[in-house]
């Protein structure tokens, strides 16, 4: 059964934009300006690695400045954010994207989205000599969109032959300091980094595995690291849309990225990414239907990053004690009777879903209101389905107050993840609750000495 609601949506959102031929086709680079301009493809690609088209969708152009933060992956990949920080900046420039401008206390280009910042970026891809650069920087990014890309031999040639403000920026930059590799052999790189033909389901694809930790979703290879992929998309968001990046944050709420070519491609982290394609371009640089149709998209999809999410569900889903809920364990009528009267020295609470700092806060919270008898707690952790490290941090620091305070605490887990430290570690609730029950049984009767 094919079940697909998404692509009409797509063609909706291309329907209404599509009769718009506003805007002007690149014409710096002469062959851009011999594109169709009525070319207009929409496409997501999901993290589960469904993409979903509308449009031109699978027509060619070149990815241009949308190469940009996947060369930024690779230089962060290989150096390091530190040492990267030390040769570009992370800045919004509020210029345009081929400004001559570099901060003028350390000569570095303000970010790696503008022309200076990429052709930095580029020198910066380990390689020994150009041709190997350009070929790692064609695998990774063909390693993003899952598929083998190539360049487009009459593009590259055309901005090569046109590029001397690409050039003249570089020596800028050489003579600043900020750029320690030959200019023409870094900038020709350059040119054919730009010139990669994609499509705006590759795009997609691309910004997906931004989107995905790294992980290309329809592929599974790991492209990047999940720090690697946070450090871009957030340059993407600050940076992406040049002098139109703090607009773009505001009403869309999403990194992206854009290219001369017409290209966009936009993030929201952990759930997809879009590729779009339309070469009439504003007068910043930026598609103009690539633009409406991811505002629309933003619009209809509620995905502003920083729209508030609404409350997560519970991180709790069972609060109870022994005195309720009792092991499989056979036992006499007086330990029955005991367990019944003070089985509420033992609590077991059922934890559930991701467990965030937010989440483990609400745990904290909830043991604030433990009462002085307890001196058992069952973290029930079967339905948990990941402990992020904040939350991790909160749980182990509250089983180590806890134990202060006289409380011990055990954890059900049939996984056996040895999701928290200084927690003794049962593979079943029942077989927790079990020890604790012994545990509570082999302690002398709190009354002992009036019945003796
Ligand atoms: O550096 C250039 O001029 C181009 N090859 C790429 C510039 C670009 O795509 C700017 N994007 N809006």
């Amino acid at each position: 059964m094919k079940i697909d609601p998404i692509t009409p949506m797509l063609e909706a959102i291309h329907q209404r934009f599509s009769a718009d031929m506003s805007g002007a086709l690149a014409d710096y680079i002469p062959q851009l300006a011999a594109v169709d301009p009525r070319l207009f493809g929409l496409a997501l690609a999901g993290v589960s690695g469904r993409v979903y088209c509308a449009g031109d969708a699978d027509a060619p152009f070149t990815i241009q400045s949308a190469s940009k933060p996947f060369v930024y992956a690779i230089a962060l990949a290989d150096h390091g954010l530190e040492a990267v920080l030390e040769r570009v900046g992370a800045e919004p420039s509020g210029e345009a994207f081929n400004a001559a401008s570099l901060e003028p206390t350390t000569g570095r280009p303000f970010n790696p989205m503008i022309n200076a910042g990429a052709i930095v970026t580029t020198s910066l891809v380990g390689a020994v000599g150009p041709a190997e650069r350009y070929e790692r920087i064609r695998a990774v990014l063909s390693a993003f969109a899952g598929r083998e890309l190539t360049h487009d031999q009459a593009v590259y040639r055309s901005e090569s032959d046109t590029g001397d403000k690409n050039r003249s920026l570089g020596f800028l930059m050489r003579s600043a300091g900020s750029l320690r590799a030959d200019v023409e052999a870094t900038v020709d790189v350059y040119f054919k980094q730009c010139a990669i033909v994609v499509t705006a389901r590759d795009l997609a694809v691309m910004a997906a595995t931004l989107a995905n930790g790294g992980v290309n979703p329809c592929t599974g290879v790991a492209v990047v690291s999940d720090q690697v992929a946070s450090h871009v998309l957030t340059i993407m968001g600050t940076c992406g849309m040049y002098d139109a990046s703090g607009e773009w944050l505001l009403r869309v709420g999403l990194p992206a990225k854009s290219g001369v070519s017409g290209a966009l491609l936009a993030v929201k982290p952990a759930q997809f990414g879009a590729g779009l394609f339309s070469p009439l371009l504003d007068a910043r640089g930026n598609s103009v239907r690539g633009i409406a149709s991811c505002r629309e998209m933003a619009n209809r999809f509620e995905l502003h990053l920083l729209n508030y999410p609404g409350r997560p569900s519970p991180a709790t889903y069972l609060d109870t004690t022994a005195a309720l809920l009792h092991s499989s364990k056979r036992r006499d009528a007086a330990q029955r009777s005991r367990l019944a009267q003070e089985g509420d020295a033992i609590v077991v609470r059922g934890l559930q879903g991701e467990i965030t700092f937010a989440a483990a806060e609400e745990v904290l919270v909830a043991c604030e209101q433990l009462s002085e008898q307890v001196r058992w707690l069952i973290f029930d952790v079967e339905r948990v389905v990941a402990l992020r490290r904040s939350g991790r941090a909160v749980l182990d620091a509250l089983v180590r107050e806890l134990g202060l305070q006289g409380v011990e605490t055990v954890i059900a887990d049939p996984g056996r993840r040895g999701l928290v430290a200084g927690a003794a570690e049962f593979g079943s609730r029942d077989t927790a609750l079990e020890r604790c029950e012994d545990a509570l049984l082999e302690t002398e009767l709190p009354n002992q000495e009036v019945t003796r």
